[in-house]
């Protein structure tokens, strides 16, 4: 019996030994996976507030410099719903916060469209070249600028039966152009060109007409500097139709047509109410931009301005 229980003690003494061992080992295991843990984004997001599912989003569609500076604020869903903007471009995201964080009334969708013109920043400042390259889609605004003596290789003279005055346009918009025109002229419309292309110089014109006219807050809501009109690249007509002036142009059958119709030829109304802080202009029912079918649908289908289309399919593609 004695001899029995003598072997038995080292077994047992080996198992607890083992027993030990093992849950030593599972305990360090586990200690270290929680402690790994307690240093990721995603545990630091949930303890300030997030859900599971938001710290994984803000992970997944932001960076480290942002996730850094987040975790020092308290839980904000509009940060959330800023990345979750259909527009949103993860590029720009410290813009975004900056925007956001300098005015707080503002909405995630304003956040987003705002920046994404880039009319967060002063008119006319931080001014880039127009990439020509772009071409049917290259864009000239308040911070993009063409070379002063661009001019369009392919300018063609419209004819007078389209236009009051003289005009020019690329050849592809003007085919366009004749299109639409023929389209609503079919439906008893008319449309008519009142002004097309126009160079360096003669926007130099216009503008200082209107500076000496109205002065300079007037003149650059209505009228681009030099260098940064559309009507420079040649895409761009001015529209009206028999006996109205540019100011009533949107009273008129012509006008409604062009709503529901204009960019199924590729133009869009290119500065529209309501989108005033993003283009930089105010509205005018007038100012027609070819751009394309594809880019005009999505433009017009989306009520997106041109200047947002060209960030988030241009530049950010
Ligand atoms: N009226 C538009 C903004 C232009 O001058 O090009
Ligand atoms: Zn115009």
């Amino acid at each position: 019996m004695k001899g029995r229980r003598l072997k038995k003690k080292p077994i047992l003494i080996l198992i607890c030994s083992i027993i030990l061992i093992v849950v030593g080992i599972v305990f360090t295991v586990k200690t270290v996976k929680e402690l790994n843990y307690r240093k990721t984004y995603e545990y630091k997001l949930i303890k300030i507030g997030y859900t599971k599912e938001e710290a994984n989003q803000l992970e997944n569609k932001t960076n480290n410099t942002f996730l850094d500076s987040l975790l020092t604020k308290e839980y904000d869903k509009v940060y959330l719903e800023i990345i979750n903007e259909g527009y949103y471009i993860p590029s720009k995201i410290s813009d975004y916060v900056n925007y956001y964080e300098n005015n707080l009334n503002s909405s995630s969708y304003e956040v987003v469209e705002k920046v994404n013109a880039g009319a967060d920043k002063e008119w006319y400042s931080d001014i880039k070249d127009t990439d020509i390259s772009k071409d049917i889609l290259m864009i000239n605004n308040k911070f993009y600028k063409l070379p002063n003596d661009y001019e369009p290789a392919d300018l063609v003279d419209v004819k007078n039966w389209y236009a009051y005055g003289n005009n020019k346009l690329r050849k592809e918009a003007y085919d366009a152009f004749i299109s639409m025109f023929n389209a609503a002229k079919e439906q008893g419309h008319t449309i008519i060109i009142n002004s097309a292309y126009r160079s360096y110089k003669d926007q130099e014109d216009v503008y200082n007409s209107y500076l000496r006219n109205h002065g300079q807050e007037y003149t650059d809501a209505y009228a681009a500097r030099p260098g940064h009109s559309e009507h420079q690249t040649g895409l761009t007509v001015d529209v009206t139709t028999y006996g109205v002036g540019n100011s009533s142009f949107d009273t008129t059958d012509e006008f409604s047509w062009l709503q529901d119709n204009a960019h199924q030829f590729g133009f869009i109304l290119r500065y529209p109410e309501g989108k005033e802080n993003i283009t930089g202009y105010d509205y005018e029912s007038w100012h027609y931009r070819y751009v394309g079918v594809e880019a005009a649908t999505i433009i017009h289908d989306s009520n997106i301005t041109f200047d947002e289309y060209y960030a988030y399919y241009i530049e950010n593609a």
